[in-house]
């Protein structure tokens, strides 16, 4: 949703509707969002007084056995302030990009792991657990995949599992092996995406991939990401429906698959649809079925409200409490991820508000003070905590 939240021509409703990102603009990858000229409060302005970032979101998350995390992407090895912060308020990591297959096959069966392993040494150098994202996923595709997939099948997709995952076997807590499936959208029964994997190889693609995961990697928890959006239409229970029956048949054939990861790419303005029931009934059926439980990209757009910064703070900060507190009362949900931790490094930046200023998404601000929806995180925490 990061992406389509900002599409130009999009409805606030089609938003509403749909949660997944269309994604896939490789060489914006690269780029840092925040070399945009956009309007923004004064560095500090609407930050928590000083202190408030303690303790950090890490402890709060390990208090009860939980990990607070955010994605991150190369300003992690430039930026000296980002840095401290992750390494301050984070105890799992993901990377934004670098684990997807356009970075790691740029060419059919050449790996380039050189950027991806930075990032596993930094995890390793801190203690915290690191999770891989992605291997099968139709919007990180390097533009070779489809003509492969044509003529050589399934082997490309094995090919890349085997080499990303063994490469890292044994040193990742964790693998998003599918991400982004379901889509009832594309008016199928089993409710499955028609992407280009499920067009080359049927359906049997997802178990098939889980299925060489774990003998590449013995040890990763190996997860389904998905996209629904907590917001209240059909189209977006259905999307959640689908998800857990589709685990369901997974489980039933004795799949190893072992986690769901729950995007949770927000929207503040749509607080009002807020589904609370449904995210509910998600998290029962997730739990009944055996799954450990990730909030693996967690953010809140801002895009839709007015422009004034206190009010979009507030209202950000609400959703992310509102949510949290659903969520985190459930014992099998093992952390949250925050998709980028502060507004400098959001990737929502790419399509701004329509207003020109810049989307104020994450918990921390463009000069990483922390926000509102900081406190707000750390206040759900605290809420759960079973030592309160
Ligand atoms: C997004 C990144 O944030 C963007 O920088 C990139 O252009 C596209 O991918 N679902 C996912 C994430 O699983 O990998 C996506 O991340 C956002 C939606």
């Amino acid at each position: 949703m990061e992406v389509e939240n900002n599409m130009d021509g999009l409805s606030r409703r089609r938003v509403l509707l749909g949660a997944a990102a269309l994604g896939g603009l490789g060489a914006l990858e690269m780029r840092d969002p925040s070399a945009r000229e956009l309007k923004d409060a004064p560095c500090g302005a609407h930050a928590l007084p000083p202190g408030s970032e303690q303790p950090s979101l890490a402890a709060l998350a390990a208090r009860q056995g939980r990990f607070f995390g955010a994605a991150v992407k190369d300003p992690l090895f430039t930026d000296a302030p980002f840095r401290r912060l992750v390494a301050e308020q984070c105890n799992i990591l993901v990377c934004t990009y670098s684990m997807k297959w356009r970075f790691l096959e740029p060419e059919p069966g050449q790996f380039d792991f050189r950027r991806a392993d930075r990032y596993v040494e930094f995890a390793e150098e801190h203690g915290m657990p690191i999770r891989g994202h992605t291997l099968v996923w139709d919007r990180a595709e390097p533009a070779w995949l489809g003509d492969e997939l044509h003529r050589n099948g399934f082997t490309v997709v094995e090919r890349h599992i085997r080499g990303v995952a063994g490469h890292y076997a044994g040193r990742l807590r964790s693998w998003d092996v599918v991400n982004e499936a379901v889509w009832p959208e594309d008016g199928r029964a089993d409710r499955l995406k028609n992407n280009v994997f499920l067009r080359t190889l049927g359906p049997s693609y997802i178990e098939a991939a889980f299925t060489v995961a774990r003998e590449a990697d013995p040890t990763a928890l190996l997860y389904y990401n998905a996209n629904p959006a907590p917001y209240a239409s059909e189209r977006n229970r259905e999307h959640f429906e689908g998800v857990i029956a589709l685990l369901e048949r997974l489980l039933s054939r004795g799949v190893p698959v072992q986690g769901l990861g729950l995007q949770g790419h927000l929207a503040a303005a749509s607080a009002d649809e807020f589904d609370e029931a449904t995210l509910v009934w998600f998290y029962e059926r997730a739990t009944a079925l055996g799954l450990e439980i990730m909030i693996t990209e967690l953010d809140v757009s801002d895009k839709w409200l007015p422009t004034d910064v206190a009010l979009r703070d507030l209202r950000v900060a609400q959703m992310y409490r509102r949510f949290l507190d659903v969520t985190l009362a459930f014992p099998a949900v093992k952390g949250v991820l925050s998709w980028g931790l502060t507004d400098r490094f959001t990737g929502h930046n790419r399509w701004p508000r329509d207003d020109g200023w810049a989307v104020r998404a994450l918990p921390y601000d463009h000069c990483m003070r922390p926000k509102l929806a900081r406190r707000e995180i750390a206040e759900a925490f605290l809420a759960h905590d079973p030592d309160r």
